[in-house]
């Protein structure tokens, strides 16, 4: 028996992540801000997202822009009060759109009251909310490093021990083994979910449960310290399944863990779709590949075969049993243009479209990042002090430091590979700072940004913006473009990427969309290259495409960074 495929708000969507503090700045402080962000909804809107998310708004003192939280029910200084984000909520739910905070619950800030009583004595009630250890021969409990350089160990001289950090060292790991910690961190979703928010994105949420006795690890060779391999702990789904029967059920949600190390066989169990912990995460794989000795530090290009492997053995799998976010960029990768297309002057817009198209015709829910509807690119840093990130900025003095790297390759690295890449403003309009700010953005603006700009791309219909627009409408209309099932073809092919997506017959008589399938061809290269339209699609209609196609020979040539998505049946 073919089995009907689940519906779902979720599924059904688009999620568009704003990076507040880039967004748009209200009060020329240079910071984005609350008010910002509700300044341009109808932006938001009009390109027709359905969900946003939100990266952290909370109380922070900002040493990883908002990821060290110390207060969860308040909101930072810099961004405003609770007001203006009760009237930025209530414009987003006017307009039809949700909203999906941020949850950063693997730590805290070392700000955060817990931990500034944690710290104070070893007796303290709150000593137990995180994870101290006796120090060993003089040095760390063991040779764990951090994500952003260092140990991942602290010393702390009021009690003479250390505490961990897998991240930077003012961002001390809560200790969910305690059930205390668990039960603080579903009270404040519930209060946050009683607010009327509509989701959460859960930060490295793979983490939460350390491996049991923390054990030492295998140095890799050269290495200066070891990976904490903490991903997909011994309790992580028992710990999900709790918050799920104890916040998330009680609400209509959209969640999605961040999953650093997640497997698909580890997906399906985290994002099962039995309900029982999250509704999709985020994974890595693909945006991983091609990283070397130092890690994500390479100027290697993705190799476009494997990426095509990983994203196809995703949603094969998932298929049917858990689903998928779909996403080329976010707040801590380069932007997707600059590094899976081509951001060079002739190509920039072609290929911007055409990974937009790549993406919203696969299996599961896209999320599109700020700027990326513009086709915004990496940003020329002209050196070291135009950086902001703390973990470009660790990571260059580091490996620098450590001989590990020249200070010139390095910075070619940063160049492709930092997170300010993606993070400098948002491109409103042509004037001062991008019409970002009327003060001094915080971080630089991009140069480009007469050239790349909202106002230029909303008035001319065959920007970047009005593509994805199409493809955001399309996917309303087009239930084939959510529920179908997804084929490989041509999986060998050096520089198209093409695959089908089929309605079940039992989805397709529901949707009126008899024997529904639809083509998708995306060329990756600047090269020109020939295809045979399979005779399946011989009488299909173009659903859209990034080139200014009318009609589609059976044999055709397919141009640089072409996008050409056809259609079959559906008609009555
Ligand atoms: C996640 C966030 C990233 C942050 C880190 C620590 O990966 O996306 O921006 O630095 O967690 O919270
Ligand atoms: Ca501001």
């Amino acid at each position: 028996m073919v089995m009907k495929m689940q519906k779902n708000w979720w599924k059904e969507a688009v999620v568009y992540q704003i990076y507040p503090r880039s967004f748009m700045d209200s009060n020329g402080d240079g910071i984005g801000d609350l008010n910002g962000i509700t300044s341009k909804l109808d932006y938001l809107k009009e390109l027709g997202v359905d969900v946003i998310w939100l990266s952290p708004v909370y109380q922070s003192p900002n040493d990883d822009n908002g990821y060290d939280i110390s207060n969860y029910q308040a909101i930072m200084k810099e961004f405003g009060t609770m007001e203006d984000f009760d009237r930025m909520l209530a414009g987003i739910h006017e307009r039809g759109m949700r909203l999906v905070m941020d949850l950063v619950v693997n730590h805290t800030s070392d700000e955060h009251p817990w931990f500034v009583e944690s710290r104070s004595s070893k007796e303290n009630p709150y000593r137990d909310y995180y994870i101290w250890r006796e120090g060993k021969d003089g040095g760390a409990p063991n040779n764990w490093g951090s994500c952003f350089s260092g140990s991942a160990w602290q010393y702390d001289e009021a009690t003479d021990m250390y505490y961990l950090h897998l991240f930077s060292k003012k961002q001390p790991d809560l200790n969910w083994d305690n059930p205390k910690v668990r039960g603080e961190v579903f009270s404040m979703m519930d209060w946050w979910c009683r607010k009327g928010i509509d989701g959460f994105r859960m930060d490295v949420i793979s983490l939460i449960s350390k491996k049991p006795g923390l054990p030492e690890t295998k140095l890799p060779e050269g290495a200066l310290y070891g990976d904490p391999g903490c991903a997909n702990g011994p309790h992580v789904h028992e710990y999900l399944q709790e918050m799920n029967r104890e916040v998330l059920s009680r609400y209509d949600l959209m969640t999605v863990g961040e999953c650093a190390g997640v497997t698909i066989e580890e997906a399906k169990k985290y994002a099962s779709l039995d309900g029982k912990e999250l509704n999709m995460v985020f994974q890595f794989e693909h945006v991983e590949l091609g990283d070397g000795s130092l890690g994500k530090w390479t100027d290697k290009r993705f190799p476009f075969r494997e990426f095509r492997q990983v994203m196809s053995s995703w949603q094969r799998e998932l298929s049917g049993k858990a689903w998928n976010s779909l996403f080329l960029g976010n707040h801590d990768q380069p932007r997707s243009v600059s590094r899976f297309g081509n951001d060079g002057p002739g190509y920039r817009e072609i290929s911007a479209k055409m990974l937009g198209t790549f993406l919203h015709m696969m299996q599961g829910t896209p999320y599109v990042y700020q700027g990326e509807e513009l086709g915004m690119t990496n940003c020329p840093f002209p050196g070291m002090e135009a950086f902001r990130d703390i973990e470009s900025i660790n990571a260059f003095n580091e490996l620098t430091g450590a001989g590990k790297a020249a200070p010139e390759d390095m910075m070619r690295y940063l160049l492709l590979r930092s997170r300010d890449n993606a993070r400098t403003p948002m491109q409103w309009d042509g004037s001062e700072n991008a019409g970002f700010t009327k003060g001094e953005p915080w971080i630089m603006v991009n140069p480009n940004y007469q050239e790349i700009n909202a106002e230029r791309e909303l008035a001319d219909e065959n920007s970047v913006f009005h593509y994805y627009k199409k493809l955001i409408a399309l996917r309303k209309q087009e239930k084939v473009m959510v529920y179908g099932s997804y084929e490989l073809l041509e999986p060998e092919h050096e520089s198209l990427y093409v695959y089908t997506r089929t309605l079940q017959e039992a989805d397709s008589q529901e949707e009126k969309c008899q024997g529904c399938s639809l083509l998708v061809i995306c060329n990756f290269t600047e090269r020109e290259t020939p295809y045979e339209i399979p005779e399946q699609f011989a009488a299909a209609e173009i659903l859209i495409g990034n080139y200014q196609r009318r009609e589609v020979p059976e044999n055709i040539m397919v141009q640089p960074y072409e996008a050409l998505v056809l259609k079959m049946g559906g008609k009555e």
